[in-house]
């Protein structure tokens, strides 16, 4: 199986990570929804904390808003940037900001012409669709930052990822539907699989300039699903620890089977 962890080279190093640490944390400690069951957890926040302070955009489109742990994040981390925030279900939301503006539509379904410097914003999904679709479609758009919260390899997950697309796995979704009308659905391709495939990595290859899966803090035995988080069935990068030195890691230890191989993607 193809695999690829990173491509072009991004300006920081492992250290300079786990040395943000402890200034992540002082803000982490004041989030708004302590029960963030079914969003984003420490190694989630973590990833995406950094990267926006890197990339340090002047806008910030969300796509999965879920209890509104993240736009909460996103404002917190860049208090001048215009944040767009988008859900199919809003009404979940637990933390709501009047700075953000918000939709209850796809992504696609919204005119971006409200946004001047797309090459100066960064596409934040943790929306569970077709990753590869969103790039290929964002792109056209003329966005240049990504986020993929959903990066699962092949195997576990909801959608197709681009680290699947470079494991040339292909999706199989695990519909309930079954029998007839999911035969149907096949062969009309009204289905969202996608057939293992090298074309979908070669694409990626040629038009990212950076592919970047940010390292776990720790990775446990075993993964979520419950088998061994074996490097050959789940590609890892390194984790930053292997024990927890320091007490402000345990949060880390605690959620780190929540870790979903992040990725920041940016489009030559
Ligand atoms: C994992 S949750 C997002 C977690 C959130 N980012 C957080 O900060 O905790 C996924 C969310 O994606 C939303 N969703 C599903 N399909 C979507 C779509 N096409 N566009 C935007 N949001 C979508 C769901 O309603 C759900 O709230």
């Amino acid at each position: 199986m193809q695999e690829i962890r990173e491509l072009g080279e991004v300006s920081w190093t492992y250290d300079e990570i786990r040395n943000s640490i402890p200034d992540f944390l002082e803000i982490y400690k004041q989030k708004p929804i302590d029960d963030n069951q079914g969003g984003m957890k420490s190694p989630h926040m973590f990833a995406t904390w950094f990267l926006l302070k890197k990339i340090n955009p002047k806008n910030v489109i969300e796509s999965g808003v879920w209890k509104g742990q993240g736009t909460w994040l996103i404002e917190k981390t860049l208090p001048d940037a215009k944040i767009y925030s988008i859900d199919l279900n809003l009404s979940k939301r637990e933390y709501l900001s009047e700075k953000v503006m918000y939709f209850d539509t796809d992504f696609f379904n919204i005119d971006w012409s409200i946004i001047q410097e797309k090459e100066n914003t960064i596409l934040f999904f943790d929306d569970h669709q077709n990753a590869f679709e969103r790039i290929k479609k964002c792109k056209g758009l003329g966005f240049k930052y990504y986020l993929f919260e959903d990066n699962y390899p092949s195997g576990p997950g909801d959608c197709y990822s681009l680290k699947k697309a470079f494991q040339h796995a292909g999706f199989e979704p695990d519909s309930k539907e079954r029998g007839l009308s999911k035969i149907i659905k096949t062969l009309l391709g009204k289905t969202n699989r996608v057939a293992p495939n090298s074309k979908d990595a070669s694409y990626l290859k040629r038009v990212l300039e950076i592919y970047y899966e940010f390292p776990p803090v720790f990775i446990k035995k075993k993964t979520r699903w419950g088998d061994n988080w074996d490097g050959e069935i789940y590609p890892t990068p390194l984790p930053l620890y292997e024990e927890v030195e320091h007490d402000y890691l345990r949060v880390f230890r605690e959620e780190a089977d929540s870790y979903t191989w992040l990725c920041y993607a940016k489009i030559r």
